[in-house]
């Protein structure tokens, strides 16, 4: 017999408080699998990846094996890589186009939407037609702008409820293209990362470290990043609701009104872009323009920080992995290269941001499995929040408005 005891999760995450266990317990990462990875939407992929009638890709839904598949109707499917007779993979290749699965054990056959076609010598089973088997399937699928999510909870609400004000970031995002419509078809980098989860999660909104940790790479590449995290910013840190934060920069890039700063450019660089939106949104292109692309972060994986999309999937209590990608708009060839080259020179191999962050990250795990302190601190700027026209709590720049959200969130997943 075995008995489980139940983590007190009220008395671990308190308002300005953490308890460092969170990122070290293997049975918190287990109640995690099951409350927030299993229970609830987890972002998988985007559309744009398999964008003919029967493309398929691996993905993964925690440390789940997925694969998404586009059937020949047109539908989006995501189905766990498994085969229903003795539990072989049935898909080895990480992307392809095909109707059907094929497991190399025993040659069972799969449709791309989950059903069993056939198995060899049927005689065994009683011929053709009998076996009431077929893959898993994840039970819901819901896309936004392309962007595909997945749960394994049929009772979770619908994607858009989860979403949240979130989903006006990723209409954001969108309407940069002058198609309105973006692609995450460049392929993804994938970084193994020895450290927990929540700590790159907590990390894409956290504005307080960019010039300590980037410091080197603004002030040799010349960048206009770091004065927008500085405690002069006038950019906002914003809790979205359900875990959701956003850095908003938007009143930095307002203050200067140059159409593209935010990319880094001016519209002489990029004309073809440029006269496309104006042809597009007329008067309102200049907004557009001079806004840019957002910062966010969508509880629990999903961050878009302006021109590149991570994915983070967790493997256990102290390792994970981070996808990442150049967002492309459609309708943009002259921005994407760009998008392609700078997501290259930022989150590639040889990269210069996410090297840095990831360095941060796993000599942060190895300081949290020290025994003392037991507890990391978020109280940063809780003095000097307030509640946007909104209802949504902002702080400044620097602040760890977006941490406390998060912890809240996560705490109310955890407790239910
Ligand atoms: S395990 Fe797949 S056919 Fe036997
Ligand atoms: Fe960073």
């Amino acid at each position: 017999m075995t008995t489980t005891t139940r983590v007190d999760y009220s008395a671990l995450i308190q308002p300005t408080r953490v308890h460092g266990s969170l990122y070290t317990d293997p049975a918190i990462f287990a109640d995690e699998l099951e409350r927030i990875w299993y229970g609830g939407w987890v972002f998988v992929g985007h559309a744009s990846e398999v964008r003919e009638p029967n493309d398929y890709v691996r993905k993964n839904i925690g440390p789940q094996d997925i694969i998404m598949t586009r059937d020949r109707a047109g539908e989006i499917h995501l189905l766990v890589n498994r085969c229903a007779h003795r539990g072989n993979l049935v898909c080895d290749a990480p992307s392809g186009n095909s109707s059907a699965f094929r497991c190399a054990y025993h040659g069972w056959t799969y449709r791309n939407t989950g059903e069993l076609l056939g198995y060899p010598y049927n005689k065994g089973y009683g011929g053709k037609g009998n076996l009431d088997l077929k893959l898993g399937v994840v039970p819901r699928v819901e896309s936004y702008h392309g962007f595909v999510f997945g749960s394994f909870n049929p009772e979770v609400v619908p994607l858009k409820e989860h979403l949240g004000a979130a989903a006006g970031e990723l209409d954001r995002l969108a309407r940069l293209s002058p198609e309105g419509t973006v692609s995450l078809d460049a392929g993804w980098l994938r970084h193994q990362t020895h450290a927990n989860w929540k700590l790159l999660a907590e990390n894409e909104t956290d504005g307080y470290h960019p010039q300590f940790v980037h410091g080197s790479i603004f002030s040799v590449t010349g960048s206009t990043i770091g004065p927008l995290y500085s405690d002069n910013s006038t950019a906002v840190t914003r809790a979205l609701g359900n875990g959701h934060s956003e850095n908003d920069l938007r009143p930095e890039f307002r203050k200067f009104a140059e159409p593209m700063r935010w990319f880094g450019t001016t519209p002489d660089r990029v004309p073809e872009y440029v006269a496309a939106m104006r042809a597009k949104h007329g008067d309102a292109a200049e907004e557009i323009l001079i806004e840019g692309a957002p910062h966010v972060m969508v509880f629990p994986n999903l961050f878009v920080a302006e021109i590149q999309v991570f994915n983070i999937q967790p493997i256990s209590y102290n390792e994970c992995v981070q996808f990442s990608t150049a967002v492309q708009l459609d309708g943009a060839p002259e921005l994407n290269k760009r998008m392609l080259s700078q997501s290259i020179g930022s989150v590639g191999p040889a990269g210069m941001l996410l090297a840095d962050d990831t360095e941060m990250y796993e000599r942060n795990q190895r300081g949290v499995e020290q025994r003392l302190p037991e507890w990391l601190d978020i109280r940063r700027g809780v003095g000097r929040e307030s509640t946007d026209p909104d209802g949504f709590r902002i702080g400044g720049a620097t602040d760890e408005t977006a941490m406390r959200a998060f912890w809240q969130h996560y705490k109310n997943l955890m407790e239910q």
